[in-house]
């Protein structure tokens, strides 16, 4: 039976998976690449590392599968700019999602196009890691390379780029540019004329399962592919995870927690949440929609308190957490050790435990974290339901998602029942399955993710401690405003 694949340039590094027709995973190759940061706040990667990486990975799985493969999917890191030059010469190494350089530009973005009209049309305030303030910068700061510059791409479609020989993108990730009219899902010219980027430097935009040509016949031969491989447009990488979860109707939401928390809710229509706290994204779903909210610091709270009490895993730590009872006895704990996104869009908000008794101990204060981390995620879903999501179920995926005590935590904060898929793989393999449709395997994205099967551990929440963690939820909620102006007197503190 013939394979799909699904390649993931991620920050760490580029991942592919193959899975059969019915979505079962049948080979799975990863490869690490490098990040640098020049400077404090800089984040960057080589673009050719990405490719070196994806050659490895995708040559790897195709000797796995015996180079029965008819489609590929694309997905990864979101915002990233890929700076091209007339020949298609990567011009400087590329700035990532978590720079943090673009302040001034993001500055200069709002007062030109306006602040509600930014979010009106593309969805989303100017924010630093977004990819038009970085070709602001690199006009600002680096003339030279500016001048240069021919055509911009974000980090996926750079290897689309390497492997089909096409400029392409898709909805979902263009949304990350700042440069996308959501209800169009095109590029707005309002914007892009604002901010005086030519418009013929940016991809053509296609929906996720749309093919954007096929595997160039020198590329495949190397790779060790068969001809005429189907490149599908695929997804960021939030929006392919959803598919891959079957996040794709009304009432469905996942919850992914890795470094950073991600709450993700479907919705048929855009709606847009004019405070600027949530992203609103096209869906890797044509014609469809995605709200997301983000806790910056979600597993990388637990890994800190993890490393602190000498207990790295997910289950060790809710062994730990359960000798105490909900709501630890009075003891709250913010998240925000690394600032904040949702709903705060803080950089220099900080974590804090507050409540502190003598008579707290290891158990208490490592409850307080994983709840804190719970009620951090439960703000953007407060703001999801004021703008009409109504979730019937949440889906926990990644490392999170693997532990029972951490699961039930989830329901009854969100007091909606969780619930995980069988394969739960990620990126990869939501853009697996829109390789799927590309190449004529599904008919369409409903079809292909009716491949996916939950498991049948359910966590309903629990209402006597669904009750208690609203009271707690309350107190937590006045913690950023009570102790913003500290948190700030800190940060600086600390810096100077
Ligand atoms: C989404 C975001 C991250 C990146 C990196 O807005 O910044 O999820 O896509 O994974």
């Amino acid at each position: 039976m013939s394979h799909l694949l699904g390649l993931d340039v991620g920050t760490s590094g580029v991942r592919c998976i193959a899975i059969d027709h019915q979505g079962t995973v049948r080979a799975e190759v990863s490869v690490e690449h490098p990040s640098s940061s020049p400077r404090p706040g800089w984040s960057e990667q080589r673009p050719e590392d990405w490719w070196e990486g994806a050659r490895r990975a995708i040559a790897g799985v195709a000797v796995k599968v015996g180079r029965d493969i008819v489609g590929l999917g694309l997905t990864g890191q979101m915002h990233g700019a890929v700076f091209l030059d007339q020949s298609d010469e990567v011009i400087r190494p590329a700035l990532l999602w978590n720079d943090q350089r673009t302040a001034a530009q993001c500055e200069a973005i709002t007062e030109k196009v306006g602040a509600r009209r930014l979010i009106e049309v593309a969805g989303n305030p100017a924010l630093t890691g977004f990819q038009a303030p970085k070709v602001l910068w690199l006009r600002d700061e680096e003339p030279k390379s500016y001048g240069r510059l021919n055509s911009l791409l974000l980090p996926k479609d750079y290897l689309r780029l390497r492997l089909a020989g096409e400029k392409a993108t898709d909805a979902s990730d263009a949304s990350g540019t700042l440069l996308l009219d959501l209800k169009e899902r095109g590029w707005s010219r309002e914007i892009v004329d604002a901010l005086q980027i030519p418009i013929e430097w940016l991809p053509r935009v296609h929906e996720g399962p749309a093919a954007t040509g096929q595997v160039r016949a020198d590329v495949a031969s190397d790779l060790g592919l068969p001809a005429g491989v189907v490149v599908a447009a695929g997804g960021g990488d939030n929006a392919a995870a959803a598919v891959g979860n079957g996040v794709v109707s009304d009432g469905l939401v996942s919850c992914s927690i890795g470094t950073s928390g991600v709450l993700f809710a479907h919705s048929d229509v855009l709606s847009l949440d004019l405070s600027g706290r949530l992203h609103a994204f096209c869906h890797a779903v044509p014609d469809r929609y995605h709200l997301m909210g983000v806790t910056l610091a979600a597993g990388a709270s637990l890994r800190w308190w993890g490393e602190v009490v000498g207990k790295p895993d997910y289950d060790e730590l809710g062994e730990l957490a359960s000798q105490a009872p909900p709501g630890a006895e009075g003891l709250v704990f913010v998240p925000y050790l690394t600032g904040e996104r949702t709903p705060h869009m803080d950089p220099h908000a900080r974590g804090a435990f507050v409540g502190l008794t003598s008579r707290h101990g290891q158990g208490h204060l490592t409850r307080a974290v994983m709840e804190g981390v719970a009620f951090s995620l439960r703000d953007s879903l407060e703001i999801m339901v004021g703008l009409g999501i109504k979730p019937d179920q949440i889906r926990a995926t990644g490392g999170g998602a693997r532990s029972a005590f951490w699961r039930q935590l989830l329901a009854d904060v969100m007091t909606c029942p969780i619930v995980r898929t069988e394969a739960d793989e990620g990126p990869a393999y939501g853009a697996a399955l829109l390789a799927g449709v590309a190449s004529g395997v599904y008919a369409d994205v409903a079809e292909a993710t009716a491949q996916i099967s939950l498991r049948s551990d359910v966590c309903e929440p629990n209402p006597s401690t669904a009750r208690r963690y609203a009271d707690y939820y309350a107190v937590y909620r006045e913690i950023y405003p009570a102790t913003r102006s500290a948190m700030h007197s800190l940060t600086d503190l600390a810096s100077g």
